[in-house]
């Protein structure tokens, strides 16, 4: 079999990438002969002298792309008689960094380039951190436009020096130079007359010949769970791709994070049963006893794997909208995916200087060295051991968007110091000698819409029939446990987790909770809708921004109407209307008496 090179090229606008690849197509007779005419037809349109652009070559390619995906990177497969190779092409400018970061994650080896005439910029430095961040460790420098500089070695080697101070910090197991010019075809597939003082292969030779295998093979066994396969009663099979390591049958297999181990009985790859499967392979697996696995669930020789709730990672942030801690994401890890909330920004990084600046929040294209808690918990690796099980996405939970890719760096601490303890008096038990079963009315809307006076007559019908319940409310807990939370919007994010987590545990103790917050945003509901669980009852007060206005209560619409209050509900903040509110009621065209009916009708028959 034909070993296959992932790689992908980074460079500025102008600094030749696609000229490269196109070249290195074109040259080593790599392309379809109509491609080959029409890029003749077209350079004669667009190119000086007639001459070739090859540039047009991979710009066609790309736009034969798929579209409609949001992440803009052109893959292109060829062969060469040693060699297959897979090339990420990216755009290269600056707000395009996702879309690098995305194309690096499948890569092994990056090549760099740099404009002879230019030398090593800031956009360098930015390249490289992203591919080294995403974990690669092969690295070619291309210094392109070497015509340009009458294909002077002294310029070669200045720009070599430079470029290697640069990879000083990071981890390079091979780092190759070599001076080209991507239009004239100088070391691209043949070695150029005009260099003659370059010893080095030219460019595809070299990608032909590179090694990048890294040692998966010899790392542990470890097989992510995609999916298990039941045809039938007596066949049970666990698919996956084999991250790293080898697997024979009868070997003991472990999984996590349950600790439950078994024997291996036979091997699939494909319909074929074989004795042994390698990393890289797509096999079922079936086990000599039942075990307990699902879609998300890891099976490992070694146990040489971390089991964590509580991860520190690097985080490239890719959202239009930025990073603000206390939010709740899904965290994909190898094949499982699991709510997480990303507690705090320890810093986020200068990539130009390396320097780390403090910062309360990341914004597109930033990264930073965050802190996530993720809600059980997770099988992983350290990034920088096995990249497949220490690389992460996060996806916003409303938009369904990739909101940031990042690579975990360690455990914060093994969960299993922090073991849930059982008591003996259940919630249950509390709810039974109260009399009623706990729920969390939660009232939602603007300032001045109601919600206290709502939930204030809700709670005295309540007391009135015996129920033992607890109001919580904006202004009161802003007073004491919530004094050090302002109005921006991490702040409200915050706010709300602590209320959610405060109400579950009365809710434990056996009371009917109401909460009255303004709980501007819908992913803040619907976190707290996830800590509270069945007992969250959403109730939307929908009274309109003019009645409220109008009402002004507090005077605190007027102050916020002249500036005096920043960051105010409705008139300089926004307020998300509730996507599925258990009951929505408006004050400003029912009595608080109907209201009140409303909800209680709606809660009677849960209490
Ligand atoms: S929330 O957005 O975080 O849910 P919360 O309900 O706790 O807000 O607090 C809202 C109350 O704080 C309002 O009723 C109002 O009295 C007061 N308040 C002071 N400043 C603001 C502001 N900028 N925006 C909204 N409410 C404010």
């Amino acid at each position: 079999m034909k070993s296959y090179l992932k790689f992908i090229t980074c460079g500025s606008v102008d600094d030749g990438k696609s000229t490269l690849i196109g070249h290195m197509l074109y040259d080593a007779k790599l392309i379809y002969a109509d491609q080959k005419r029409s890029l003749e037809l077209d350079s004669k349109v667009g190119s000086r002298d007639g001459e070739l652009d090859y540039s047009l070559l991979l710009d066609g390619l790309m736009a034969e792309r798929e579209q409609g995906i949001t992440i803009d990177v052109a893959y292109r497969y060829f062969n060469t008689e040693e060699r297959s190779f897979i090339v990420a092409d990216t755009p290269g400018h600056e707000q395009y960094t996702r879309n690098m970061a995305v194309g690096a994650s499948f890569a092994d080896l990056a090549i760099i380039l740099v404009d002879a005439t230019q030398g090593v910029l800031s956009q360098t430095k930015r390249h490289v951190y992203i591919c080294s961040m995403m974990g690669i460790k092969h690295f070619v420098l291309a210094v392109n436009k070497m015509d340009l500089v009458s294909y002077s070695e002294a310029r070669f080697e200045e720009i070599k020096h430079d470029f290697l101070r640069l990879m000083a910090t990071h981890t390079v197991h091979s780092l190759q130079a070599l001076p080209v010019s991507a239009t004239q075809g100088d070391n691209i597939t043949l070695r150029s007359n005009n260099m003659p003082w370059f010893k080095g292969d030219p460019l595809l030779t070299y990608l032909e010949k590179i090694d990048v295998s890294e040692d998966i093979s010899q790392l542990g066994f470890v097989l992510p769970i995609q999916r298990v396969s039941r045809p039938n009663q007596s066949f049970r099979g666990f698919q996956g791709q084999i991250e790293t390591g080898e697997i024979q049958t009868g070997s003991m297999i472990t999984v996590l994070p349950s600790n439950e181990s078994a024997k291996v009985k036979e091997i699939y790859v494909g319909d074929k049963q074989v004795k042994k499967a390698l990393a890289g392979q797509p096999v079922t697996l079936t086990l000599d006893r039942e075990v307990d696995i699902s879609r998300g669930s890891v099976l490992c020789v070694d146990k040489d794997l971390i089991t964590s709730d509580l991860i520190t990672a690097t985080l490239l942030w890719m959202d239009d909208n930025e990073l603000v801690t206390g939010r709740n994401y899904l965290i994909h890890v190898g094949t499982k995916t699991l709510p997480a909330i990303v507690m705090a920004i320890k810093y986020k990084v200068d990539i130009h200087t390396g320097a780390h600046i403090a910062t309360d929040k990341l914004l597109k294209n930033e990264i930073g060295i965050v802190e996530i808690s993720v809600s059980e918990p997770l099988v992983f690796d350290v990034f920088s051991h096995r990249r497949a099980m220490g690389s992460l996405i996060l996806v916003d939970r409303v938009s369904h968007m990739t909101s940031a890719c990042g690579a975990i760096e360690k455990s914060m601490r093994r969960s299993t110091d922090i073991a849930f303890q059982v008591s003996d008096i259940t919630r249950d038990i509390r709810s039974l000698q109260k009399g009623q079963k706990p729920i969390t009315l939660w009232f939602t809307g603007l300032s001045g819409s109601g919600k206290s006076t709502l939930a204030n007559e809700v709670e005295k019908r309540l007391v009135a029939l015996g129920k033992h319940t607890m109001l919580l409310d904006g202004d009161n807990v802003r007073r004491g446990l919530n004094k050090n939370l302002g109005f921006e919007e991490a702040d409200r994010v915050e706010n709300i987790r602590r209320v959610a987590e405060v109400a579950k545990l009365m809710n434990e103790a056996g009371l009917i909770v109401l909460t009255s917050f303004i709980s501007p945003y819908e992913e803040d509901r619907q976190n707290a809708r996830s800590i509270i669980g069945d007992a969250y009852i959403e109730i939307y007060v929908n009274t309109s921004l003019e009645i409220c206005e109008g009402r002004d209560p507090k005077g605190l619409y007027k102050k916020a109407r002249n500036g005096e209050i920043l960051n105010f509900t409705g008139i300089s903040s926004p307020y998300e209307v509730p996507l599925e509110p258990h009951l929505m009621t408006d004050s400003g065209t029912l009595s608080i008496e109907a209201s009140t009916d409303q909800v209680m009708e709606m809660i009677l028959k849960r209490l």
